[in-house]
């Protein structure tokens, strides 16, 4: 009887303590298409197995243009999320705004500053104390190609170079498919626009560019360049592209509608949801005119301050466990992208991921590795918006020239 009574007093404690450390993990994030919702899919029952209840907070719209206003609005009213996922610049403006919680005792106890690339810890960190977690590496500058629809038309090699890409584009035309699946959105219009820029002008024009705002480089003839060559990919795209979601457009890649696609590897998570093999069903390769340089996208999430002990318990165990190797793993194999944390095993990834982590370390070491603008990752939001709207506008309006275009997108970069 005795023992029975203390084996109760002790599961009670054991309960009660569970109880005490569980907490409800409100999580905003915009993962819907079929790869994403698998891959956050991973850290939901990571933190249910920690006895932590999951309160999911999506917000559908690619690139998280609707989740960026529906933040703000919570924030607003002091009710922010436990995290959001935002990313880049947008990290530090939030935490100038001092709503974000110190995450320093989690990074201290799991070694953040040890197990990430210093390009990255700078971006989480504001003022040197870590605000938001992150969680993969996502390359930009990716093109990809249906192996079915370029043998259907007869394009026997991958293109390299832009005249190549264009070369194949008509003989896909000419077989009467699709040469470019694309979603008039406009990040998605920039997504392809930057990627154009650093194949036409390469890494230090990109940097000048884009990243500096210069007005030289952004009024140079190497910008007159990129617009023409961008224009011109727009005539490859068909008339239903325009509000088209990123996804649907993957799917027409996967469905052998279209050949190409301008777009992040989170097209990849489309592709391996769809059962796809890389370099059988489809190919990856870099945008023409791109493969020694990298754009990019680190996504990540931003954690606010909470009151409750519980919440608060829950953040730090989201913190560690977006950081942890299980997750890091298993969400970028459904995600596309690579793992954030450095020396992780790749033996389970895709010859894709095995080509983005090499040159992601090559291109750090080479000056190749840039931050990608349509991601949210080099400045600040304000000028971002404009420059893309200006890119956008450029991209719908066949009226507009390349020289107005040229004006129209220097003038934006200088918003303040
Ligand atoms: C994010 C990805 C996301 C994609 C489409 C990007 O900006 O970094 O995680 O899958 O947008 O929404």
């Amino acid at each position: 009887m005795l023992k029975l009574s203390k084996l109760a007093t002790a599961v009670a404690l054991v309960v009660a303590g569970s109880a005490a450390v569980a907490g409800e993990v409100e999580v905003l994030h915009y993962w819907t298409s079929g790869g994403e919702a698998k891959s956050v899919a991973e850290l939901k029952k990571i933190m249910q197995a920690k006895g932590h209840v999951w309160k999911d907070f999506a917000v559908a719209g690619g690139a998280g243009d609707n989740a960026a206003t529906v933040l703000k609005s919570r924030v607003v009213s002091g009710n922010p999320p436990a995290a959001a996922q935002i990313k880049g610049p947008a990290i530090q403006e939030w935490a100038a705004e001092g709503v974000l919680a110190n995450l320093d005792a989690t990074a201290k106890a799991e070694k953040w500053d040890d197990l990430l690339p210093k390009v990255v810890a700078d971006v989480m960190k504001y003022k040197g104390n870590y605000v938001a977690a992150p969680v993969n590496v996502h390359r930009v500058n990716w093109m990809w190609a249906n192996s079915a629809v370029l043998k259907k038309a007869g394009v026997t090699s991958t293109p390299k170079t832009w005249d190549e890409f264009f070369a194949a584009a008509e003989k896909v035309k000419k077989a009467g498919l699709i040469p470019v699946a694309h979603g008039g959105q406009n990040w998605q219009d920039f997504t392809t626009f930057e990627s154009v820029a650093l194949g036409v002008g390469g890494t230090k024009f990109y940097n000048d560019a884009l990243i500096k705002l210069d007005e030289k480089a952004l009024t140079s003839a190497t910008m007159t360049k990129v617009l023409e060559t961008f224009r011109k990919i727009k005539g490859y795209t068909d008339a239903a592209a325009p509000g088209r979601d990123w996804n649907l457009a993957t799917a027409m890649v996967i469905q052998e509608k279209a050949a190409f696609q301008f777009m992040g590897d989170w097209a990849k998570g489309e592709f391996s949801a769809a059962g796809k093999v890389p370099g059988k069903d489809y190919i990856c390769a870099a945008a023409p005119g791109t493969s020694n340089a990298y754009t990019f996208n680190v996504d990540s999430f931003a954690m606010y301050k909470l009151k409750d002990a519980g919440a608060q318990k829950a953040q730090g165990d989201l913190a560690a466990s977006i950081m942890g190797t299980e997750f890091q793993e298993v969400f970028n194999l459904n995600k596309g992208s690579i793992p954030v944390r450095l020396n992780m095993k790749m033996d389970k990834f895709d010859d894709c991921a095995k080509t983005s982590a090499k040159d992601f370390v090559d291109t750090a070491k080479s000056g190749g590795l840039v931050p990608s603008v349509a991601h949210g990752m080099a400045i600040k939001p304000a000028a971002e918006g404009a420059i893309k709207d200006a890119v956008s506008q450029f991209w719908n309006d066949d009226k507009i020239s390349v020289a107005d275009g040229v004006k129209n997108i220097a003038k934006a970069a200088a918003t303040k």
